[in-house]
């Protein structure tokens, strides 16, 4: 029998899910809150429905028949929609709410880390108290973070010495009434994103990201979910050595030993220092933007991977294409402070692919949260689409998504040009080389 994929979610990281499993022959069937086009196209029913509400999920891959359902985003997996799939016998390829907690709660997390000893776990403390997290800021020698321990979709985290001074940072603690927080030293490096694929007690990782969560250009302006991201055609990045990336491998398998029944996909971010990379945070789900790298050079079926770790068989070694992306976000003018909906999106995933034609590469459209309407693909206040392209090089990448972008023109949007050039990739270097 065929199997049938239930994909939850409907943004970017989505539509490139949907994307790769399209590619199998299984039968798709997709559910979000947002009906993304993109998906729509790609599977055979698409519902409109609330993710978070484990009932309405489990009640619409009955319906479906699903085999195998794969969690997109964070929210329905803190909701307990795999705890509820399984419940139901759907395999769920993402975690259970109990073991989502390496994201959903940086206290845990952090805690985790430090109880089983795994490498790359920066000086913590955790603080329920609000004055004396204050006390701590006062008392502690050199530069703090402040991590809000939920889920703040990566908008809630203060750095001092960088976006606020300690009394500002002391301020936003007073001001903001979160429960518990987390406070870690301040790590200086190079951000960058290993995501694996985990089940079974195995770990398949795939090549390095480096995402870009400042609003504008030249990392300046307010953090966003992710404004682009970058691979090279290596599995590690221009700033980083092969042994430096392997490290990183190595903290994520230490990671998966001690989580032991974890199934899904394990994010790390980390920070490349001096000293070798530090786990900045754990994401139980793939990347957004950073999916949208990776799925596309991923050459092992990914329906594969997902019917070995339903079936206990050894998950495929994987293979990814020797090709570096490019990806780039178009989001609403304004964005994220004050953004304005409704603008014409002027591309589709055929122009963008015919933008790539005469060149070596190749270049694709993945849809995130946007108003599909009678006349037209039209902007919400969120993220609305992102190009990406494919070539032996990152420049060569890079030259593909901003011809798409072009295509798309700027009215009602703003990108980050800046993503993938070769100025930009330089900084990050010259940065490393610096620091070591
Ligand atoms: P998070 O939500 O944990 O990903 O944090 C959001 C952003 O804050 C990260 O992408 C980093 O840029 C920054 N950040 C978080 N933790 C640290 C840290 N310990 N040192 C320096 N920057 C950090
Ligand atoms: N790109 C950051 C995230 O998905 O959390």
């Amino acid at each position: 029998m065929r199997e049938h994929v239930l994909l939850i979610g409907g943004g970017g990281r989505e539509h490139a899910i949907a994307r790769s499993l399209a590619a199998s022959d299984a039968e798709l069937y997709a559910c979000a809150s947002n009906r993304n086009p993109g998906i729509a196209r790609l599977a055979s029913r698409f519902e409109t429905l609330e993710t978070t509400d484990p009932e309405a999920v489990v009640e619409y891959a009955e319906t479906v028949q699903a085999t195998i359902a794969v969690v997109g985003p964070e929210a329905p997996l803190e909701a307990g929609v795999s705890d509820a799939l399984e419940h139901a016998g759907v395999y769920a390829f993402g975690p259970n709410q109990a073991e989502a907690r390496i994201e959903t709660d940086k206290a845990f997390q952090r805690r985790f880390m430090q109880a089983h000893d795994i490498t790359g776990c920066p000086d913590f403390k955790t603080f329920e108290d609000e004055e004396a997290a204050c006390a701590y800021i006062d008392e502690y020698d050199g530069d703090l973070v402040i991590k809000p321990a939920g889920l703040t979709g990566g908008k809630g985290v203060k750095v001092i010495g960088d976006q606020v001074t300690p009394e500002e940072g002391k301020a936003y603690i007073r001001e903001s009434d979160y429960d518990t927080l987390v406070l870690e030293e301040r790590l200086i490096g190079e951000e960058f994103t290993v995501q694996a694929f985990v089940a079974n007690g195995e770990v398949r990782t795939a090549p390095a990201v480096q995402d870009h969560k400042r609003a504008y250009e030249g990392d300046e302006g307010p953090n966003t979910g992710g404004m682009g991201s970058y691979s090279d055609a290596t599995r590690a990045l221009p700033f980083m050595t092969e042994a430096e990336y392997d490290a990183a491998v190595s903290i994520i398998e230490e990671t998966v030993d001690a989580l032991e029944g974890y199934k899904g996909i394990l994010y790390g971010q980390f920070m490349l220092t001096a000293e070798g990379p530090k786990v900045i945070e754990y994401n139980a789900r793939f990347g957004d933007p950073e999916a949208m790298n990776t799925l596309p050079v991923l050459e092992t079926p990914f329906l594969d991977i997902l019917t070995a770790a339903r079936d206990r068989k050894p998950l495929p070694e994987l293979s990814f294409a020797d090709r570096a992306t490019v990806c780039k976000y178009a989001v609403p003018a304004g964005y994220p402070t004050d953004p304005e909906a409704g603008a014409l999106v002027r591309v589709d995933e055929e122009s963008v692919g015919e933008a790539a034609e005469g060149s070596s590469g190749d270049g694709l459209l993945f849809y995130a949260s946007v108003d599909d309407r009678e006349d037209g693909i039209y902007t919400t206040t969120s993220r609305s689409f992102a190009v990406v392209g494919l070539a032996d090089t990152i420049a060569d990448a890079e030259v593909i998504a901003e011809n798409a972008l072009e295509l798309a023109g700027e009215e009602g949007l703003h990108m980050r040009h800046d993503i993938g050039k070769a100025d930009l990739v330089q900084r990050r270097i010259d940065h490393m080389d610096e620091l070591r």
